[in-house]
């Protein structure tokens, strides 16, 4: 079941999501709903917060990347509990962003290229490990939003001075995309 986006305005994005237990009613089923709301709407990643839950879930998909990335040909997870325990200051990379919660907006961010995370998977197995490349900027992403936090929160000032007529539409629920949206009330 394809599920509605919530975007830039509503509350839920900005809460700090909270851990699930493992046995989450109905968990098999949320994160098949969320890889086809990914899917539909030709996101990367997905956060349980964009659709409107503040439980600490995400779903990646990397096999867009392919041509460019090889390994991650087939790369769909899912990602239960997952918490950024420690950024690698040594190398950070300025890349466009964008959002779906966000649409519209695309603007570069600068994230380090190695984070280490721990996080449980589909099969219920923990996980603890040192995460590179296009995958750490997707992850870090997608936890922000866990964090309750937006990929503009961390924009230049000046950039986020140029967004701001952006934000504040999104915020009165004017939304122009392709995949469906909860209307802001
Ligand atoms: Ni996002």
């Amino acid at each position: 079941m394809t599920l509605p986006i919530y975007t830039y305005g509503q509350p839920v994005l900005r809460k700090v999501a909270e851990d699930i237990p493992l046995d989450y009613p109905n968990l098999k089923e949320l994160i098949a709903d969320m890889f086809e709301t990914m899917y539909k709407s030709d996101g990367v990643g997905l956060a349980a917060p964009q659709i409107g839950k503040p439980i600490r879930l995400v779903v990646v998909t990397l096999d867009v990347l392919k041509d460019e990335y090889p390994e991650y040909a087939d790369f769909n997870r899912a990602y239960i509990n997952p918490h950024i325990v420690e950024y690698d200051d040594s190398e950070t990379v300025s890349m466009e962003e964008g959002c779906l919660s966000l649409p519209g907006i695309h603007e570069p961010v600068r994230r380090p290229t190695r984070i280490r995370m721990q996080w449980v998977d589909e099969e219920l197995k923990a996980h603890d490990e040192w995460i590179e490349s296009y995958l750490a900027r997707v992850l870090q992403h997608e936890v922000d939003h866990l964090e309750g936090k937006v990929f503009t929160d961390r924009i230049a000032p000046l950039r986020k001075q140029l967004v701001k007529s952006k934000l504040s539409a999104l915020q009165r629920g004017k939304v122009n995309c392709s995949y469906r949206v909860k209307p802001i009330r």
